[in-house]
């Protein structure tokens, strides 16, 4: 076996206590499991982008340092071929997924699968719905079904199959299952068949998928950040952050692209830019957006959320169509967590939040599905309610000692 390559935290930003009334059954080792731009190998034929979505070490290390500054060990564990017999070595309580994963066709549901395997806990969405929102296709097909506003759509296979009737130009041509904007630039956007077909080939050849086509949308653009779930105020180190439906509306982040590197267009040139750099659109956050729009977006994107059974986390990203409407464009369930720099942490940082609010959240909201802490309102603090999940998990590891 290759040698496992382990990053130990030592350096928790600051000591702090445990900032909630839960109770986690006792201080956990938390495995932070991600992929590392630069350390994790990427196949020799990928695209030029390819690995665009990995992440920088100091990404894991800030996740680290938060996740410590609660009292809990941590340890990264790369997402690669090895990362079954590091998890065997060292049995993580939970994980904290944000893994991309490399091959195949459901690349971010890599991790959640094995993790279902060896029945280890970990946070966010699982594996059916990492493997939906990878692929936009899929995932548009199923918010069509809910009666959910997208923008009408064909995905190219052979790039050889005739124009659907219920397309107009211009339309906007993407890979079906990647991210970070990738395969999208200026000639994403096309007027003429000509220019379609050209692209749809471009797209299938290089990125090796089938190419997903759309009425292009050429309104106002936002992202919206989604956290909660029916239960979250029971689990949450912050119950009253939670409406009703147990989620939490954060503000509207507006990307305008229209003067961008790729005017219109927030695509991968444009996601790579800082705040500052030429060409980098603007961000707008809280977005100036007057109701109802700003309920229906929010509202939209929740919706959106649940019908993939999406859990925790994700981000949601949305158009306003020609004549104004919004239009679900696609569902980020493995959000970016760059400190400064990820969408989900600029829009929660715009509401206040500090980062280890956001990493502890998704950690807590998690650890709560598999029993690791004892809801706000167990009259017998400090006692987990034993689901059968959990039990089951206990089982599991005491036969594998
Ligand atoms: N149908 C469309 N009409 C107009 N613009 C579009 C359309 N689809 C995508 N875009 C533009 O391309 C950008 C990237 O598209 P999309 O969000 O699908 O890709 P992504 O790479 O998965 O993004 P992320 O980095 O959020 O994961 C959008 O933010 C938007 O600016
Ligand atoms: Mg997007």
């Amino acid at each position: 076996m290759d040698e496992i390559k382990e990053i130990e935290n030592t350096g928790a930003e600051e000591e702090k206590p445990p900032s909630t009334n839960l109770h986690p059954l006792r201080s956990w080792k938390v495995a932070v499991i991600g992929n590392v731009k630069g350390e994790t190998a990427l196949p020799l034929d990928c695209p030029a982008d390819a690995g665009a979505e990995f992440d920088k070490k100091e990404t894991i290390q800030d996740i680290q340092s938060a996740i410590e500054s609660d009292g809990h060990t941590t340890v990264f564990i790369p997402a690669d071929a090895n990362l079954p017999f590091a998890l065997a070595h060292i049995r993580p309580d939970i994980c904290f997924n944000i893994a991309e994963g490399i091959y195949g066709d459901a690349r971010e549901a890599q991790i959640p699968s094995v993790l279902e395997l060896l029945r280890i806990p970990y946070t966010a969405s699982r594996v059916l719905t990492n493997a939906i929102s990878l692929d936009k296709t899929m995932t548009k097909r199923i918010w069509r079904d809910k009666g959910l506003p997208t923008a009408a759509f064909q995905e190219f296979v052979t790039g050889f199959e005739p124009i659907q009737n219920d397309l107009a130009f211009p339309m906007f041509v993407k890979p079906a299952c990647e991210g970070t904007g990738m395969g999208m630039d200026a000639s994403s956007l096309v007027y003429d068949e000509l220019s379609l077909r050209t692209r749809v080939k471009w797209v299938i050849e290089n990125y090796r998928q089938p190419a997903l086509v759309e009425e292009f949308l050429p309104g106002r653009e936002f992202t919206v950040a989604v956290m909660g779930r029916a239960d979250a105020t029971r689990f949450s180190r912050r119950p009253d952050f939670y409406d009703t439906d147990g989620f939490h509306r954060f503000p509207l982040l507006e990307v305008d692209s229209s003067s961008s590197v790729t005017p219109g267009i927030y695509g991968h040139v444009a996601k790579t830019l800082h705040t500052g750099d030429l060409g980098v659109p603007q961000f707008i956050c809280p977005a100036n957006v007057e109701e109802p729009l700003a309920s229906n977006l929010q509202d939209l994107a929740i919706s959106a959320h649940n019908a993939i059974n999406a859990l925790d986390v994700s981000r949601v990203d949305i158009r306003l169509d020609k004549n104004n409407m919004p239009r679900l464009m696609e569902i980020n369930t493995l959000p970016g967590l760059t400190r400064g720099f990820s969408d989900l942490c600029v829009i929660a940082e715009a509401e206040n939040w500090n980062y280890r609010d956001i990493i502890l959240e998704i950690l807590y909201l998690g650890a709560s599905r598999f029993g690791l802490v004892a809801p706000n309102d167990n009259s017998i603090k400090g006692i987990p309610v034993q689901i059968p999940e959990l039990i089951q998990i206990q089982r599991a590891q005491k036969n594998s000692r």
